[in-house]
């Protein structure tokens, strides 16, 4: 814990949101002075909780990258229930950002090790979506300040990167998102930092498979609750808790936008699939607790319980006959054909 020196409550607080203080760590620190230094918190015995570090400044975007709307507002336009079913021009288009969104996660996951800060996977993917002559969706969306985001152990999804150094033993949550063509391609993978524990091994990999059951029951006709209902049915029976506060969601012009996309059983989730929707498909799912807490910067979304958290997302395209996967890896073959 951080204490010994004063901050008044109007200050900016010490963890580098550029948030008031009183606004972000004060109640925390209070609580912890009066507890003898130790914060109280739910964090289970022998765990050591995550700790923000410091925010870098926001980074610059060439000039000759074009911007979304949002750029310099924060404030996405368009309403999220227009366009939904895209023509073959926009699937041609979605197809490409899809394809450079993977290779920036390619690139940007060869550098984590042990004594890299997320700060440093942002700096390396903030260049690489540009020299593939895209954006990066997540800077200044809704404000967020970096342009991945980077979502450690407890974090469920929304990490913002900082100067926290990467841990042996850690995982790490790589989102990735490019604006390329007017479309945005968004996926994510977890990454083991050095050697992992066997627990956080078979939450990566059961994750990795709750992603693929839900993608799998998609074709036509179906009703989005199939989704979260064939999840629930993998996962369930294995003990681990599927958040329920955050949801895939449509994708296109619009980075966010119908339908939204639970991955647990919602039966009031009745939008059915139609040749040229696309949408992700990105399960969290946590070692304990389905619920979440939020820390003060706006943003990063831990497990209630400080148990881990692992996430896989994909953008997908529902096809005359089926879905197919638009973030696999180059040269990778469809799990399932039609
Ligand atoms: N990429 C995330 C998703 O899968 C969204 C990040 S929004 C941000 O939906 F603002 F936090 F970047
Ligand atoms: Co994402
Ligand atoms: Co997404």
């Amino acid at each position: 814990m951080r204490t010994g020196h004063k901050i008044a409550p109007n200050d900016l607080c010490w963890c580098g949101t550029g948030k008031k203080y009183k606004k972000c760590h004060q109640g925390r620190d209070l609580l912890a002075q009066l507890n003898g230094g130790q914060v109280p918190s739910r964090t289970p015995v022998g765990f050591k909780a995550l700790e923000p570090g410091r925010v870098s400044p926001m980074r610059q975007v060439q000039t000759q990258i074009v911007k979304p709307d949002y750029f310099s507002t924060g404030k996405p336009q368009g309403s999220r229930d227009q366009g939904l079913i895209k023509n073959a021009d926009q699937i041609q288009r979605m197809r490409r950002a899809c394809r450079a969104a993977r290779e920036v996660l390619e690139i940007t996951k060869r550098a984590v090790a042990p004594g890299v800060t997320t700060d440093q996977l942002d700096a390396i993917a903030h260049q690489a979506y540009q020299d593939l002559g895209g954006y990066p969706s997540c800077l200044n969306y809704h404000g967020f300040p970096k342009s991945i985001c980077t979502s450690v152990n407890e974090v469920i999804c929304h990490g913002i990167p900082d100067s926290r150094p990467l841990e042996d033993g850690d995982i790490v949550n790589l989102d990735i998102t490019i604006w390329l063509d007017g479309m945005h391609g968004d996926l994510s993978e977890t990454v083991a930092v050095g050697t992992i524990d066997q627990a956080s091994a078979a939450l990566m990999q059961v994750t990795h498979q709750a992603m693929l059951e839900g993608i799998k029951v998609l074709r036509p006709g179906v009703r989005i609750c199939e989704i979260g209902r064939a999840i629930e049915a993998y996962v369930l029976p294995k003990g681990y808790g599927i958040t329920r506060a955050f949801v895939g969601h449509g994708i296109g012009e619009l980075f966010h936008m119908d339908p939204q996309v639970p991955h647990y059983f919602d039966p009031s989730a009745t939008f059915i699939c139609r040749p040229g929707h696309t949408f992700t498909v990105e399960p969290m799912i946590n070692q304990g607790t389905w619920d979440h807490q939020s820390w003060g910067d706006g943003w990063t979304a831990v497990t209630a319980d400080r148990k881990r958290s692992a996430q896989y997302e994909h953008t997908v395209l529902i096809t005359d006959s089926g879905v197919e996967i638009l973030t696999l890896p180059d040269g990778a073959a469809q799990p399932f054909t039609y």
